[in-house]
């Protein structure tokens, strides 16, 4: 818990305080896949799909959920669950060098990593510099050859992700493919900060 870098206000999310009466079904089934996703972790993490995606547009409950499923197996199932915000977490590794290797070798090697917005768009645009390209991917490509799930949160769609990175993008697929949702229409039903606007 204390390595997992996941602060005191994420540990407060969970499943019971993610509301889904009166939400859009998209929301809902994002919900159950987060959910069934926690319930089957133990069956498939040892398999080829072994890790979940939430992907699509800002304040419909994407780190909620991924958060809920990282705090419900750190504390029902013993499982250590590795947070990487992208944007921070790129700041972070950049800022320190010397440490470069020994964070890269934790985020290869948590039971799960929880990497939170990736390629981050900024103003529109979908942020990855050629640096944050390769280190994303040797991480990732080590957890897909290896069988170590991810959580994948984004505001990209995979065919967005591919755009910048095919390799990248076809392995977070592969392994996300059975628990992947995209939350994608009207904002003001789905964001969750504009509740009660209309
Ligand atoms: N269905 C929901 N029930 C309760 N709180 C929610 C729900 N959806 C989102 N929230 C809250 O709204 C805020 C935005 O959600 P968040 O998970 O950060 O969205 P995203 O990661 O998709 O941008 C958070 O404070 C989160 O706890
Ligand atoms: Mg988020």
């Amino acid at each position: 818990m204390r390595s997992s870098e996941i602060t005191d206000e994420f540990k407060k999310l969970g499943f019971k305080n993610f509301r889904i009466e009166g939400k859009p079904e998209l929301i809902q089934g994002a919900y159950e896949c987060a959910y069934n996703y926690f319930q089957s972790f133990r069956d498939i993490r040892e398999q080829r799909q072994n890790s979940i995606a939430l992907l699509g547009q800002p304040g419909t409950g994407k780190t909620h959920l991924l958060t809920a499923i990282a705090n419900n197996l750190m504390h029902k199932k013993h499982v250590g669950v590795q947070y990487f915000p992208y944007v921070e977490g790129f700041n972070d590794l950049k800022d320190d060098f010397d440490k470069l290797e020994e964070k890269m070798g934790r985020m290869k090697e948590a039971d799960v990593l929880f990497i939170d917005d990736l390629f981050k768009p900024a103003r529109g645009k979908a942020r990855a510099t050629d640096w944050q390209v390769e280190q994303a991917y040797a991480v990732i490509n080590h957890r897909y050859l290896n069988h170590k799930p991810i959580m994948i949160s984004s505001e990209l769609q995979i065919d967005q992700m591919v755009e910048i990175d095919e390799a990248l993008a076809t392995r977070i697929y592969e392994m996300c493919k059975d628990y992947l949702v995209l939350i994608q229409g009207d904002k003001f039903q789905l964001n969750h900060r504009l509740e009660g606007m209309t």
